[in-house]
């Protein structure tokens, strides 16, 4: 009998959407703790545009030797787990995995993942939707972490790219640890950002006591923040250089399977939106590349593996 092999989408000399392949790479068992996964979503984010692009090679951030691999957060079925593993074969889960520089990804019919990064998904809640959520919902949380409690006395949060993956979870997120939110985002918006409880600006002063920047404005966003006050990005190694007495970090996404399961348990509420644009076949791949890369989307394209 051949190896047995499975599909998956890489880039091994990336160039942009059409320096995605698809190829057949073996089938790997899950050891202990592990679990594997058949993929049944995985969602097109803004990262995988830079990695097939070329940009994390070329600052020395991916270093594969034959192939990258695509995709960061994913849902779809447990069929085999390894030993000390309490998920059941059958068992609906959504994860996360992270690290530019690995020649695996989500884009793919099969995954092993520890069991430990994997959350159930609620029934009620589809696996196109649940796919939407370990990454924006994973960092809009830990970004929330990085702002930490609202001091009383000053308590003004603007996210900016309130309209998008991240920014909009923020915007949800954040009034649990006392912050006020306002959103900025594009005109069209406006209903989308009131709706997730958020005051609404599409543009703005300096001034706010906590800048979350979901919209990636780096110094323009760091120059809204008053003196003394707080700065949390989303490029990661790339926080703008502090100022003013500000504390400028910016959020690196871990993994979480608790985590995700509370996050998972409030898209199934409908407290947290799960957005698709449209799921496509994995073998249009880079037709969507193109279209995520034109901008100005709401709701993430999901691929079927
Ligand atoms: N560090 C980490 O661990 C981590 C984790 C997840 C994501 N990220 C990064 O976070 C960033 C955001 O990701 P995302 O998935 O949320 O992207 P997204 O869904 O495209 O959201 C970005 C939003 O910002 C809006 N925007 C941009 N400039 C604006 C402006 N001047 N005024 C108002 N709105 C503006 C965009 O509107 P238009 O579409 O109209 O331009 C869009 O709605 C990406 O760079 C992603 O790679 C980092």
């Amino acid at each position: 009998m051949g190896t047995r092999t499975f599909r998956t989408a890489a880039v091994r000399a990336p160039g942009g959407p059409d320096s995605i392949e698809i190829i057949n790479v073996p089938v790997v068992e899950p050891g202990p703790g592990e679990v594997r996964v058949r993929v049944a979503a995985a969602p097109v984010n803004p990262v995988d545009i830079a990695v097939a692009g070329g940009f994390l090679h070329a600052r020395g951030l991916i270093r594969q030797p034959e192939r990258t691999g695509l995709g960061w957060d994913f849902a779809g079925t447990v069929v085999a787990a390894g030993p000390n593993v309490a998920l059941a074969v059958g068992t609906r889960v959504a994860g996360l995995v992270t690290g530019f520089d690995r020649d695996f990804g989500t884009y793919a019919e099969q995954l092993v993942v520890p069991a430990a990064d994997l959350a159930v998904v609620p029934d009620g809640l589809e696996l196109v939707a649940a796919a939407t959520v370990p990454l924006n919902g994973l960092a809009a949380a830990q970004i929330v972490d990085l702002l930490g409690d609202a001091p009383a006395d000053g308590n003004r949060l603007l996210v900016t790219g309130a309209a998008g993956a991240v920014g909009c979870y923020v915007a949800v997120l954040a009034p649990d640890r006392g912050w006020q939110v306002t959103g900025l985002a594009r005109a069209a918006d406006e209903e989308f950002v009131r709706g997730l409880g958020a005051e609404f600006t599409t543009h703005t002063e300096p001034g706010w006591d906590a800048v979350a920047d979901g919209a990636v404005l780096q110094e323009r966003g760091l120059a809204l923040v008053r003196d003394g006050g707080t700065f949390v990005g989303v490029q990661p190694g790339a926080a703008p250089a502090a100022e003013r007495g500000i504390t400028s970090t910016a959020v690196v996404v871990h993994a979480d399977g608790p985590r995700l399961g509370d996050l998972l348990a409030r898209a199934a509420s409908g407290e947290l939106p799960t957005r698709v644009h449209a799921v496509v076949a994995l073998d249009h791949v880079a037709d969507v590349h193109r279209a995520v890369a034109g901008g100005s989307l709401r709701g993430r394209y999901v691929l079927q593996p």
